[in-house]
């Protein structure tokens, strides 16, 4: 936390807490719970009750003309959430903003003064690094505690259980184990900001389509050992103070009012002691507070304010225990103060651009992955002529849209987008390009390179000016959106056609993908060289030219798996579409916990790019690998890089046997940044959980006893050394 003493004076001088003497909850020196149970006695009942639900602080603006600066809800500084503190007891009120990427502009371009866009979390996932996980939370959760937030909307990790889901650029890939651990570092890292994080959306809002009716259908094993492992291990990982719990059905029961999900898994089965908010217009009865909800967040977009007389009445006619208001208010309460809300209260500070700036520039540097390098790269300073066609490259780099849209610091182009999703994210229908222009930054890297620019419209045109070039480089896009999924993988707009056109022209040519899915690549092998560069951050352009000429070596390794076509999917068609608000399903047991690789390795299938795969400028190799069950389950082996310049490797070890019945899971990783000819040895400890089975009947998880082999790869699909091991069977509670 970067605070001068005066601000911290100026801080506590504003929120007039009570002193300690009568107020003793203010004591730092108590246990959250303690504090909580202390203010909770002061509490009278209207009070218990205004702590349990909370406005979109911009509601009236959507209700009023785009472009009109948002209405003051008294108290609110404005963007997605705000439930009214309680002044006199000390009790701040919620200032809350989205979103995943970075302090958003709650799809309101016109308000925002701006914050530093981090790059989508794909890159994150793509960078198999908890430490940057943990460094990114800092840097989201700090903008957000400048600008006076104290809970960022952030920390989704819903897994891509279909490659054309809307917001997968905002979450961390496919598998559960990588997606929680990163997720959990994301979240303490902005926790420690003394910001609350929201685990989301729980659970199984895996795509857009119908995203407020859609009922996702899933066996209780499969569950638990896919999505629900992924919450599972963020809340191990970062402890967040709430979690978001999602718009659709789980099982026929809307997520926010889902008993199962709610009670048996979260507070019962993983001890959960934080608040379930619900997403925004998500509540359906004042009766989800039995089934385990304990706020209603963006109460404007309800039927009515549920958690408002609704509940008070309830409470009043015995149909909810006054127990369960007690334990939704000490829920809130104790999270409060376990994350420094009451302590530590947000100080109006500048933000810190060019430092911040930087950090998305070095997230987006590692999470990039090089997919193809038919010796083009790195590009040489002195190439004479380069061309760069198409994705708006002379401006700036592709961000997605909805909630975690985030405005930068400085002026940035807006495109309109041809399409309206439903509800509240609907209305965000313009594409922002953060004005960090690869072009520029090449030209930068490269002052003596002549470079020409064609914007990619026209094939004809583009294929003209790749003529000219020794080099081209083609900036490939597809925007993605909150509220919307999209039909297919292929490149919108007839890009396809015109990297055929190009490559054509001059097979030397590199394209750069700047999407928030995988896409198909009907050109791939008329192209020289393919990265994947997610959805860049504010400083994209810079990051992205850094690895074109290697002054950064490529490290990212894919978070997902790209298939060749739809037909490889569990669901060639995209469930849910067209469903005009009627409640429609998707059945996840068709893969149950088989989600991604584990999908393509059941069946055989051999996809375009596979999970975990990414190459490097240089060269690495794998050895000596040793597994021991002496302290738990270890995996010891080397790491070397075996060429001539400095690069990070990225070794994944996968449960590949069990009892010799094979089977795919990865169940460790480490990121390894290594010197040419430096070896490493590395060392692993396995949770067993992932080589076991979820017993639904038992409630725990199964090691069956017998033979383990884990193997050493570069990705699902390329294993490099395999070991086995006797483990005893064991048994695992949740
Ligand atoms: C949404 C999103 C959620 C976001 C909330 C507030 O519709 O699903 O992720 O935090 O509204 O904007």
């Amino acid at each position: 936390m970067r605070l001068t003493t005066g601000a911290v004076a100026l801080a506590l001088a504003l929120t007039a807490a009570p002193a300690c003497a009568d107020a003793p909850w203010m004591n730092p020196a108590l246990s959250p719970d303690a504090r909580a149970d202390a203010l909770e006695a002061k509490l009278d009942e209207a009070q218990k009750i205004s702590l349990l639900h909370g406005r979109f602080a911009l509601a009236a603006y959507y209700g009023a003309f785009a472009g009109d600066a948002p209405p003051s809800i008294p108290g609110a500084i404005g963007s997605s959430g705000y439930v009214p503190g309680i002044p006199a007891l000390g009790i701040p009120a919620l200032q809350e903003t989205d979103g995943g990427l970075g302090v958003s502009d709650a799809m309101d371009e016109a308000w925002n003064t701006g914050a530093t866009p981090l790059p989508a979390n794909l890159a994150l996932a793509a960078s198999f690094d908890p430490a940057l996980a943990r460094a990114t939370g800092d840097v989201a959760g700090q903008e957000a505690w400048r600008r006076g937030f104290n809970v960022l909307l952030a920390g989704g990790v819903n897994l891509t259980r279909d490659p054309r889901g809307g917001r997968n650029f905002e979450y961390l890939g496919e598998d559960p184990y990588l997606a929680g651990t990163l997720d959990g570092q994301l979240i303490a890292g902005i926790q420690a900001q003394h910001v609350v994080a929201t685990l989301k959306h729980f659970a199984f809002n895996d795509k857009e389509s119908n995203r407020y009716a859609d009922d996702a259908l899933i066996d209780e094993a499969s569950a638990r050992e896919s999505d629900l492992l992924a919450f599972e291990l963020a809340i191990e990982g970062g402890a967040p103070a709430s979690v978001m719990c999602a718009y659709n059905l789980v099982n026929s029961a809307y997520a926010c009012g889902n008993d199962h999900l709610l009670n048996d898994v979260l507070k019962h089965d993983w001890r959960y002691p934080g608040w379930v908010m619900s997403d925004w217009g998500a509540v359906h009865s004042a009766k989800d507070a039995l089934a385990g909800l304990d706020q209603e967040s963006g109460e404007d977009y309800d039927a009515q304010v549920f958690f408002g007389t609704p509940l008070a009445d309830a409470v009043k006619t015995g149909e909810i225990p006054q127990a369960r208001i007690d334990d939704m208010v000490h829920r809130i309460l104790r999270s409060m103060f376990a994350t420094g809300l009451f302590d530590h209260p947000p100080v109006k500070t500048p933000i810190d651009y060019q430092a911040d700036g930087l950090a998305a520039q070095h997230e987006e540097e590692e999470g990039l992955v090089l997919m193809k390098n038919d010796n083009i790269l790195p590009l040489t300073k002195d190439t004479p002529r380069i061309a760069v066609i198409g994705g708006y490259a002379n401006v700036g780099v592709l961000s997605g849209g909805g909630s975690s849209q985030v405005i930068p610091d400085v002026p940035a182009q807006l495109l309109p987008t041809v399409f309206m999703g439903e509800g509240l994210a609907g209305n965000h229908t313009r594409a922002v390009i953060d004005p960090d222009a690869p072009l520029a930054a090449m030209r930068d890297l490269a002052p003596n390179a002549q470079f020409r620019f064609d914007p990619g419209n026209y094939p004809s045109a583009a294929a003209q000016t790749a003529k000219w070039a020794d080099v081209v480089v083609i900036f490939a896009r597809k925007w993605q959106t909150e509220s919307q999924d999209v039909p297919d993988l292929t490149l919108p707009d007839g890009q396809d056609a015109m990297i055929e056109a190009v490559a054509k022209a001059n097979p030397h040519t590199i394209v750069v993908l700047e999407t928030g899915n995988p896409v198909q690549m009907p050109w791939l092998n008329d192209v020289a060289g393919v990265m994947e560069a997610w959805y860049p951050g504010g400083n994209g352009g810079h990051a992205i030219a850094n690895i074109l000429f290697g002054v950064v070596d490529p490290s990212g390794h894919l978070p997902m798996t790209f298939p060749r076509d739809e037909t490889q999917l569990p669901r060639p068609i995209l469930s849910g579409q067209d469903a005009a608000g009627q409640v429609t399903s998707t059945d996840y047991n068709i893969e149950g916990a088989d989600v991604g690789y584990r999908w393509f390795a059941a069946r055989g299938l051999s996809p375009l790019f596979p999970f975990g795969f990414g190459l490097s400028y240089t060269s690495f190799g794998f050895s000596h690998l040793v597994l021991s069950d002496q302290h738990g389950l270890t995996a010891s082996f080397d790491v070397a890089n075996t060429g001539k310049l400095p690069g990070a490797a990225v070794p994944q070890l996968y449960l590949t046997a069990r009892n010799g019945a094979h089977t795919l899971r990865l169940v460790g990783f480490s990121r390894i940044p290594l010197a040419p000819g430096e070896t490493q040895h590395v060392t692993l400890t396995i949770d067993p959980r992932l080589l076991a089975d979820f017993d639904a009947k038992a409630d725990d998880w199964q090691v069956a006893a017998g033979s383990y082999s884990l193997s050493l790869a570069s990705s699902a699909a390329d294993i490099d050394e395999t070991g086995s091991i006797s483990l005893p069977a064991a048994r695992i509670a949740p």
